[in-house]
Formats: C-alpha cells, sequence, structure tokens
C-alpha cells in the first residue's frame, strides 16, 4: 500500500465518519475503521477532516484578454489549485476565426503536460463555427474528452460573442453528441449602449463597470438561455451566477424539471457591487459583476436549498499595472480576478462557521462538477477513485494575503480574508503536492482528465 490515513473525519457528499483512508496506485482502495494494512506512508489525521480534492471548473490560465494575458500560467494557476485543495481545474480555451478546437486544445495539453501541478480537462469556448466545420469537429473532441464547449453571450466587440442562433444551433448541436453547452450570459447591447453613455457623461469610474452590466442586464440573459434550453429540451450550464432575477428563472425551471445548472462563485458570495465604490474598486472588476445585497442573499438562500449545481472561481487574475490601464475608463480595466487557491477555504470555512455542511460543500466543489462533466474517476472519496484527497484543519486559522498564496499575481480581492479552518495538506493522485504551506510537488504531476459524454 501505498498510503495510509489514519484517524481522521471522511467527509462525503452524504456524511461524515471516522476512518482511514487507504490508497495505493494512485486510487482509493479502502476506507474503514483501523484498517490492518501497512503503508510506506502513514498520516495521522486525527482531529482532522478528510476531504475528496476539489475541482475548479472555471478557470482562465494565460488566456489572451482584455488586452493582455491574464497573469496566471498554467503552472502557476495549477500550482495555487492545488495549495488551496482543488486537485483538477477545468481551464477555457478560446477558438476564434480560422482556429480549430483540438489544434487550440492540443497546444494547452502540451503545455500542461510539462506544467500542470494539478489535473486538468478543458470546456472549449467557441467563438466561431469557421463555416459549420466547428460543428463537424465537436464530435472529435467529444471522442478525445471534450465533452463540454462555452459560448460568451458578450464580449461583442472583442469578437467572442455568439448570438442567439449560434448558441442555440450549439445547444442542439451539443445534445446530439452528449455535451454539455456552458453559458456566459449577459445582453452585450444593453452592456455596450450603457457603457457608452457613463464614459460620455465622464462617468468612469469602476462603479461604472456595476451600473453598465447590472442585474437586470444579466437577468435578460439568463432567462434568454433557460427560455431556449427549455424549448429545444437541451442541458445547459449557466457559468457564474451572479443575479437573484436570472437565478430565480433557473430555480423555476429546474423545479419543472429543466436540465438548467447553475454555478455561482465565491467572489459572488462575498462581496456586493459596494466594492466598486472602494479606491481599489478596478481590481474586483470582472464580468458579471458583483450584484446587490439582495443577490447575494439569494444565492446563498439557493446554495443552501439545492440549486446551485456547483461553485467555481473563474480565476482570471490580471497585474495591479494592467488593472490600473482602467483608473480613469472603466471600459479599459481588464476583467477578472484571482481565486483557485481560495474555493475551498472559502467554502470550507463556511461550513466550519455552521453556514452550511460540509457535505454540502463537498457536493458543490467535487462532487456535482465530476457528474456534471463527466469526470468519472473524480469527485468522491469512494473505492475505485483517484485519491485526490485533502486533509482540513478545522482548527487553523489562516488570514488570505496575496504573500502567502502560490499565484504569480500581485494583488488579490480575498487580501485581509480570514478564515477559520485551512487545508493543511493536498494528495493528487496519492502524491503530497502541498503540505503545511508550502507546494511540495513537481510542475507535470497534473494529468489530463478525458471525460465521458452524457448518455
Ligand atoms: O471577468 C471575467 N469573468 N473574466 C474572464 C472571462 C469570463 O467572462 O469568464
Ligand atoms: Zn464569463
Ligand atoms: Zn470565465
Amino acid at each position: 500500500m501505498d498510503l495510509i490515513i489514519r484517524g481522521g473525519t471522511v467527509v462525503t457528499s452524504t456524511g461524515s465518519f471516522q476512518a482511514d483512508v487507504a490508497v495505493d496506485q494512485e486510487k482509493i482502495v479502502a476506507i474503514g475503521t483501523d484498517l490492518k494494512a501497512e503503508a510506506d506512508r502513514i498520516v495521522d489525521a486525527t482531529g482532522k477532516l478528510v476531504l475528496p480534492g476539489a475541482i475548479d471548473a472555471h478557470t482562465h490560465m494565460q488566456m489572451p484578454f482584455g488586452g493582455t494575458v491574464s497573469a496566471d500560467s498554467y503552472k502557476a494557476g495549477s500550482r495555487a489549485a492545488v495549495c488551496g485543495g482543488v486537485t483538477t481545474i477545468f481551464d477555457y480555451p478560446v477558438q476564434h476565426k480560422g482556429e480549430t478546437i483540438l489544434g487550440l486544445v492540443h497546444s494547452k495539453q502540451e503545455i500542461c503536460q510539462e506544467d500542470a501541478c494539478s489535473d486538468y480537462a478543458f470546456h472549449c469556448c467557441i467563438t466561431d463555427f469557421n463555416d459549420g466545420a466547428i460543428l463537424d469537429e465537436m464530435e472529435e473532441a467529444v471522442a478525445e474528452g471534450i465533452t463540454s464547449f462555452k459560448c460568451f453571450l458578450v464580449y461583442k466587440k472583442e469578437g467572442m460573442m455568439v448570438d442567439d442562433g449560434m448558441l442555440t444551433t450549439l445547444l442542439e448541436r451539443a445534445k446530439e453528441l452528449g455535451a454539455m453547452v456552458n453559458v456566459h450570459a449577459e445582453n452585450p447591447d444593453l452592456i455596450d449602449l450603457r457603457t457608452e453613455k457613463y464614459l460620455k457623461e465622464g462617468k468612469t469610474s469602476a462603479w461604472y463597470h456595476y451600473m453598465s452590466r447590472p442585474e437586470f442586464v444579466a437577468a435578460e440573459a439568463d432567462k434568454r438561455v433557460v427560455h431556449w434550453a427549455s424549448h429545444l429540451d437541451t442541458p445547459v450550464y449557466i457559468v457564474h451566477m451572479s443575479d437573484k432575477e436570472g437565478l430565480e428563472a433557473c430555480i423555476k425551471a429546474k423545479e419543472e424539471g429543466k436540465m438548467i445548472y447553475v454555478e455561482t462563485c465565491p467572489q459572488y458570495l462575498e462581496f456586493t457591487s459596494d466594492v466598486y465604490k472602494r479606491e481599489d474598486g478596478r481590481n474586483f472588476v470582472c464580468s458579471p459583476p458583483m450584484k446587490g445585497e439582495e443577490s447575494r442573499q439569494a444565492l446563498w438562500t439557493a446554495l443552501k436549498a439545492g440549486f446551485i449545481d456547483t461553485v467555481a472561481t473563474d480565476h482570471c487574475p490580471f497585474q495591479s499595472y494592467e488593472k490600473d490601464w482602467g483608473k480613469d475608463d472603466f471600459s479599459k480595466i481588464p476583467n477578472g480576478c484571482a481565486g483557485v487557491e481560495n474555493l475551498y477555504p472559502y467554502m470550507l470555512s463556511a461550513a466550519n462557521e455552521g453556514k452550511i455542511s460540509f457535505e454540502k460543500v463537498v457536493q458543490v466543489c467535487a462532487l456535482n462538477p465530476a457528474k456534471i462533466f463527466g469526470c468519472e474517476s473524480k469527485g468522491e472519496l469512494a473505492i475505485g477513485k483517484d485519491a485526490d484527497i485533502v486533509i482540513y484543519d478545522p482548527e487553523k486559522d489562516f488570514t488570505v494575503h496575496v504573500d502567502n498564496m502560490h499565484s504569480d499575481y500581485d494583488h488579490t480581492i480575498w487580501e485581509g480574508k480570514k478564515l477559520h479552518g485551512y487545508p493543511v495538506q493536498t494528495y493528487l493522485r496519492g502524491k503530497l503536492v502541498y503540505d503545511n504551506g508550502e507546494y511540495v510537488g513537481t510542475p507535470g504531476d497534473g494529468k489530463y482528465v478525458k471525460r465521458m459524454p452524457r448518455s
């Protein structure tokens, strides 16, 4: 046996119990009390929680965007991931006109083979059908384990937007292939109109990033996505849900049995649009922006009630000097914030404080993304699954500072956030990769996660 973790409290999606966990050849091979086997490494987890590694289903590593490239390379971002208990990331390469899905994804796989510190999968963002060739190629992509595709209903000027015709074509094609479409839902025309208006009026601060795309601007697009997916009877996954009205439309559709999956992010659970009134408001600029307190509360309520399927980060950091490009013009701020290392600690701290259960955190941060996106060997502590394991000390207090993170960015929206409880070790398929504040793995440890289509 390679590893036995003894005496911890094992947390699954349905319950918690005292047990030992045995690992051999990258897999969990036994879970039980007082396992008698010998092992090369024995870890005493008394007083600790033993959890499945989290899956961050939404990251943008070294992504060309906003006139620059997001600040975390695959190496830095996936290193930060495992240091926060995330053992699998789903990245979003963006296909542009003339590019093929597999050409793009293979180029990312090449980088990750050398650099990835966590396991990795890809959702491919489609921005152009290349005269229909992309719709054919989606089948080959699914065969290679890329079983989800994203589209943006925004970023029109950036040439990344798809219209309703393309969205509905993608939804129907994905259904044929057993794939999923992930959608960034905001209304592009309203955003452009309002942005222009505020800039003309000299209203240039980060607050007007929020004002140009407030609740109702996102809600219209959320409802439109629900409408198309419901009528076409296709599954759809709405990324980074942030607004109450759109969320309510999703909940209603879910209650009617529609295949609507909802992701939110820690930043929408923690912050409100008030952050954009701060001197450093530009650092919080992401799309969709943080919304009002009513939306924030609605997200927590929906999470507790089981209407939020996943919590992921939309990790897309930029350096301070890049955020500063928009000091006098909010439209020039590169959109995106850091989060991959904060996801699990933030959600687990919420559980530790009694706001939600630990089992709920396992559901939304591990099991549900694994199930929704077809990662058969991930998402749970169970015999036969990959030994992606996090040991969590519920008594360890931790304050987030950019200096105790493991990314390449120079600031974080989570600066100063106090957490009660923190991961102390992360195992990636049985290999220790994070140990009490230190990254101890080797870049290249991460493997590609080939996913299964939906049946
Ligand atoms: O502001 C964000 N979210 N940047 C990354 C791209 C996206 O929209 O997901
Ligand atoms: Zn997005
Ligand atoms: Zn994103």
